[in-house]
């Protein structure tokens, strides 16, 4: 062996060696990210199973088999937004899920009320069938037990995309929240006639009169007030307004993709005052304005919220089921631990950190929305009451049957 050869031998050994390290590094950095979720719940934010249920089985869950392989399935298979069973939320270390109870903006002033009963009930018998694997959760106390049970479970909850949902009814909101709604997103894709969507040009420009009592109602009830797809004007009036946290439930960082679905800057600053938290959504064309985007972008928004704010307002908001197009590294429900690994990678994140970001953060927004609950209650604050209701119901309704005087 001459000495060039001996060389490249070295050379050869020491690269073999290096990628041998590396992926030592990387499988001990998921071996971390598994840990972190072993000891505190992952919450995620959004999940938009229960719609593509609606879609694909018209709600007819006896049937459905949660607990399979769905990606053999049909029409799951073959469906570009479905990311979600059973087995992989497990292998994805999911601890709790806020199931998206979604209804589109074409049922406003139509039948918006029935079929988000109809997706609520829709959530409940899914947690219902799996009572091993999953338990239905109203609340912080609910959560921690989910994810101490052995085996353990993944704690279910509520989350209404849209106040079209409520059809202008404090009545209907509170009715929600009797059923077990936790959070309430103001607008989807549409202007409601009291809270801009980000979607249209403003109108409310904030919040109108009756915008202010769906607000202050939510803080009484103790329902997270969330401000993913709502316009910035009405955004900005509802932080202010809000006693409780608010959260974003499923959106990302304006500055890296001019996207009116994310959050500027400005708004995430205030999420420290405010105690809320923005829980980063996947969407490749979100995350990276584009069709394709990585793990590793995802992450880059991550970090520009610690650099922002530090890293107790940030939370996962995954959007899964709700998308058609996934991040390379993310493209179902059992990559979480991938996404802690990538930011332990970065060594930009401690472990602690990494606990907040996962689920403590929304832990404590949580404690702190039942809290303010918990003394409006104390201090005797009424239900909100609407005698001036906003009715952009048209003929629809039969309100007008009612109003005549005694
Ligand atoms: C917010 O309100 C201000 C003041 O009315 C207005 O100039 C601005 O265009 C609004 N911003 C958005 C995004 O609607
Ligand atoms: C984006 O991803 C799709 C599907 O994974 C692939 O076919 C396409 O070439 C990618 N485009 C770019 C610009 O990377
Ligand atoms: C309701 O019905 C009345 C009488 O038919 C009609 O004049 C009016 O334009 C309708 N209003 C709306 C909002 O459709």
């Amino acid at each position: 062996m001459n000495r060039c050869d001996r060389r490249l031998v070295a050379c050869a050994l020491f690269a073999i060696i290096a990628v041998v390290a590396a992926a030592s590094y990387d499988r001990e950095r998921l071996e971390i990210a598994k840990q972190i979720l072993e000891e505190v719940p992952l919450i995620d934010g959004h999940n938009d199973l229960p719609w593509n249920i609606r879609k694909f089985l018209r709600n007819q869950v006896n049937d459905f088999e949660l607990d399979t392989d769905l990606t053999v399935v049909e029409p799951w298979s073959i469906s570009k937004y479905s990311h979600t069973d059973l087995p992989r939320l497990r292998e994805g270390m999911v601890g709790a899920q806020f199931w998206s109870a979604f209804v589109p903006c074409g049922t406003q002033n139509r039948d918006a009320v029935q079929l988000t009963l109809e997706q609520i009930d829709v959530i409940k018998r899914l947690v219902e069938k799996y009572p091993q694997q999953l338990q239905f959760a109203t609340s912080v106390t609910d959560i921690l037990q989910s994810h101490g049970a052995r085996p353990r479970k993944i704690a279910s909850l509520i989350g209404i995309e849209g106040g079209h949902s409520i059809a202008n009814s404090l009545a209907v909101l509170r009715s929600y929240y009797q059923l077990g709604v936790r959070y309430m997103t103001l607008t989807h894709t549409c202007h409601t006639p009291w809270a801009d969507s980000a979607n249209e040009a403003p109108a409310a420009n904030g919040l109108t009169d009756f915008g202010e009592k769906v607000v202050r109602e939510m803080n009484r009830l103790g329902m997270i007030v969330d401000l993913s797809h709502v316009g910035e004007n009405s955004t900005r009036a509802a932080i202010k307004l809000s006693k409780a946290p608010v959260i974003f439930s499923h959106s990302s960082v304006y500055s890296l993709c001019n996207h009116n679905r994310n959050v500027p800057d400005d708004i995430i600053k205030s999420l420290k005052d405010n105690g809320g938290i923005i829980m980063v959504n996947f969407f490749p064309d979100f995350v990276k304005c584009a069709p394709n985007a990585t793990l590793s972008d995802v992450a880059e928004h991550f970090h520009h919220i610690k650099r922002l704010v530090g890293a107790d307002y940030v939370g996962i908001g995954g959007d899964f089921d709700g998308v058609n197009r996934v991040p390379r590294g993310l493209e179902d429900v059992s990559k979480y631990p991938e996404l802690f690994a990538e930011l332990l990678r970065s060594g930009q994140w401690s472990v602690q950190e990494l606990k907040n970001l996962a689920g403590l953060n929304m832990l404590r927004v949580m404690r702190q929305v039942e809290k303010v609950r918990d003394e409006m209650r104390t201090n005797g604050v009424e239900p909100e009451e609407h005698p001036d209701s906003p009715s952009d119901n048209g003929n629809c309704t039969s309100n007008a049957f009612y109003t005549e005087n005694v």
